[in-house]
């Protein structure tokens, strides 16, 4: 029996919009619709709730970039992304945008609560200004050299070479990258969020005990680090709501972003009438709120959004569950492998119950990653969905048909169907506990169970002698219940599968149904509902992907070096640094008869000469390379090769043949100096 109903609201991240949906987004809607899914199947008021992202400097100069107002361009965003998450039936209650008057009202209503109750407070702060663009620049639109490893062309927030973190004033060299301009230091006035008044709130709500562990021990580890201040402003140029009584101020997207949800919420009030907005938001609400979210914004959810909440006056979530990254193939989403893939490109070519499925199989309640393998998706939908689950009703539903008018029998033995319905509260509280991988697997070993009932019973004989007809019928029968048993099961996974077979069998699918007898039940004529992968498709799917990165990309990720050969994965600058570059005198040069690529070189490093054996006889002739200057590796372990030991390696680019480039130093560069 279910609980008695719970009055439930769930949201997942508001996506940016400023770019379309792919895979790993999808993770996390998929992740969420099958909860809410679930809730309402089993009788539960539940309400799911989303919008768009729609504010921030990168929105706003994407809008700039493509020349129309950043209004026009989240309004297409939110079209497209609406599209992409029907197309994978995601069945928010209600999709919105953070830019809207439900969300202006509520995010400046909750700021002045925040500033009366005195927790806003204001500081003067140097930051890096655009003198041409006359904007301030946030951290990732500054660009320049490592502070740490002199590593060029740095974010200013961190180093891709190093990983050092630093703020974008210390970058040398720094440049604005929307304008190429050096930008300069300019004092502005903040608005700052006094989030350690909340400290004690904030553990004592991490301690409540419901929360991820892993959630949990971060928490303690940023408890321990001490909590900052959090700058909740921004200066104009900005695309997001103005600061009541600060004119050129506005809220900083992650201010606005969370309350985005009530803003959404509130919108549906609206529009239906029998909502209640403050049983959900009121500090006192019995209510339940769910945020599911990925675990890069486990900070903002778990104490920026509790603590605004609770100096504001409203109740503080439930519980916030977040989720894993997804790799495809075991690695970061690539454009150039094709395994950056956008929603729509897989809509364009594969059926999104294999993705619900796929996904929902290998999730769990923790917070680790996911891979997407191809391979194994192709082969487990085959095998699960078509193999067991579609198969049980192929095997043996042409049979009613034909045989006994589209009409089950009156089962004698109901054993078989009453072990399937044991599992039920077992299977609810795994999808409960978000444990979706343990729940697919309880309902497949039941497939298994299943078809091994059919085969063994085999309806297909059984039709043929007029003696064994009736038992051809109850086998069918039989069969024909757990197949409804088990797409009940699933329903929260497989929505559009569901609704086939309830159209099919003449039935709605519910949870409180489960024990219903069918004894009887006239049902309708069985149509193919689910086709094998094909993995032609799959691949099509992943050219496709990189065909859209050719059409779209910025020029410099399109077709070239880059694209054939993609950067290999980050080192930490200790592994580069184990790599000794020295500039080399190239004193002598000859062939080596004997090898057709070879050119012998020695090298002076100013006090010590090496030998090196190089590949590049068919790209110069020794005689144009003696008196220049080369960069080697130094402390390569020497090889031995058949014409002599080879002392090291000198570096050059190119593909090969007539194409190979050595490099070669500025003027001034003197042998034995090291390159770093
Ligand atoms: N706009 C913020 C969220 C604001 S919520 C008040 C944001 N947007 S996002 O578009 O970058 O991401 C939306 C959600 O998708 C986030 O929860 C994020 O963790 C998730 N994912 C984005 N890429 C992902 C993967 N590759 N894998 C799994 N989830 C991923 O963050
Ligand atoms: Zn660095």
């Amino acid at each position: 029996m279910s609980d008695s109903q719970r009055k439930i609201l769930v949201t997942s991240a508001l996506p940016y919009a400023n770019g379309p949906i792919h895979l790993g987004h999808m993770l996390e809607y998929i992740q969420t619709d099958i909860w809410q899914r679930f809730q309402k199947l089993r009788g539960n008021e539940c309400h799911y709730i989303c919008a768009d992202d729609a504010h921030g400097t990168p929105i706003m100069l994407k809008a700039q970039q493509m020349g129309i107002s950043p209004e026009e361009m989240i309004a297409q965003v939110n079209t497209e992304h609406q599209a992409d998450f029907a197309g994978f039936s995601i069945g928010f209650d209600n999709y919105h945008s953070t830019h809207s008057e439900e969300n202006r009202e509520l995010a400046q209503g909750i700021y002045l609560k925040l500033r009366d109750n005195g927790f806003i407070k204001t500081k003067t702060i140097s930051q890096l200004f655009d003198p041409e663009k006359q904007m301030f620049l946030p951290d990732r639109f500054v660009k320049g050299t490592c502070p740490k490893c002199k590593s060029e062309d740095q974010y200013g927030d961190n180093c891709d070479a190093c990983g050092a973190t630093y703020s974008p004033t210390e970058l040398i060299n720094p440049r604005s990258a929307v304008s190429g301009a050096t930008p300069v230091l300019k004092e502005s006035e903040h608005f700052f969020f006094d989030l350690p008044a909340f400290e004690g709130m904030l553990k004592e709500w991490t301690h409540s005990g419901s929360l991820q562990p892993e959630i949990a021990n971060k928490l303690n580890e940023w408890f321990e680090q001490g909590l900052q201040m959090w700058d909740i402003s921004r200066d104009a140029p900005y695309f997001g709501f103005e600061i009541p009584d600060a004119e050129g101020k506005y809220f900083y997207v992650w201010l606005d972003a969370p309350i985005g949800y009530m803003g959404s919420f509130k919108n549906l009030c609206n529009k239906r009438g029998d909502l209640n907005f403050d049983e959900f938001w009121n500090a006192d609400s019995n209510a339940e709120v769910y945020h599911f979210i990925g675990k890069d914004i486990v900070y903002f959810h778990s104490l920026f959004w509790p603590a605004m909440l609770k100096g504001a006056g409203y109740r503080q979530p439930t519980n916030v569950y977040a989720h894993g990254y997804v790799t495809v193939n075991g690695a970061k989403m690539s454009k150039s492998k094709g395994t950056f893939i956008k929603a729509r490109t897989y809509l364009d070519h594969l059926d999104p119950e294999y993705l619900r499925y796929y996904y929902a199989a290998k999730l769990s309640g923790r917070i680790d990653d996911l891979d997407l393998n191809l391979e194994d998706f192709t082969s487990r939908v085959n095998s699960d969905l078509v193999g067991k689950l579609v198969n049980l009703a192929s095997r043996t539903a042409g049979f009613i048909s034909k045989r006994f008018d589209g009409k089950l029998a009156v089962v004698s033995d109901n054993s078989l169907a009453e072990s399937f319905l044991a599992k039920q509260e077992q299977i609810a509280a795994f999808y409960e506990a978000r444990e979706y991988g343990k729940a697919i697997r309880e309902i497949m070993a039941l497939a298994d169970i299943a078809n091994a009932y059919v085969a063994d019973q085999a309806p297909w004989q059984l039709v043929k002698a007029e003696e064994t007809l009736a038992q051809a019928h109850q086998v069918c029968s039989v069969a024909l219940n757990l197949f409804r048993i088990l797409v009940t099961y699933l329903k929260p996974v497989l929505p559009s599968l569901s609704s086939d077979v309830e159209a099919f069998m003449n039935l709605e699918l519910t949870w409180t149904g489960l024990n219903d007898s069918i004894d009887g039940h006239a049902i309708n004529a069985f149509k193919p509902m689910m086709q094998r992968v094909e993995l032609d498709k799959v691949n099509a799917m992943v050219d496709a992907s990189k065909e859209n990165l050719q059409a779209t990309a910025e020029p410099e990720k399109a077709a070239g070096p880059l694209a054939e050969d993609p950067i290999s994965d980050t080192i930490e600058f200790d592994d580069f640094a184990k790599i000794d570059l020295r500039i080399a005198l190239i004193k002598k040069a000859e062939a080596v008869p004997e090898a057709n690529k070879l050119l012998k070189l020695q090298l002076d490093l100013g006090g010590e000469t090496r030998q090196v054996f190089a590949g590049i006889k068919s790209a110069y002739n020794p005689e144009d390379l003696e008196g220049k200057l080369t960069v080697m590796v130094a402390n390569l372990a020497p090889r031995k090769m058949r014409f002599g030991i080879s002392e090291g390696m000198v570096l050059a680019a190119g593909p090969g043949g007539k194409d190979l480039w050595i490099l070669e130093p500025h003027e001034g560069a003197q042998p034995g100096m090291r390159v770093k």
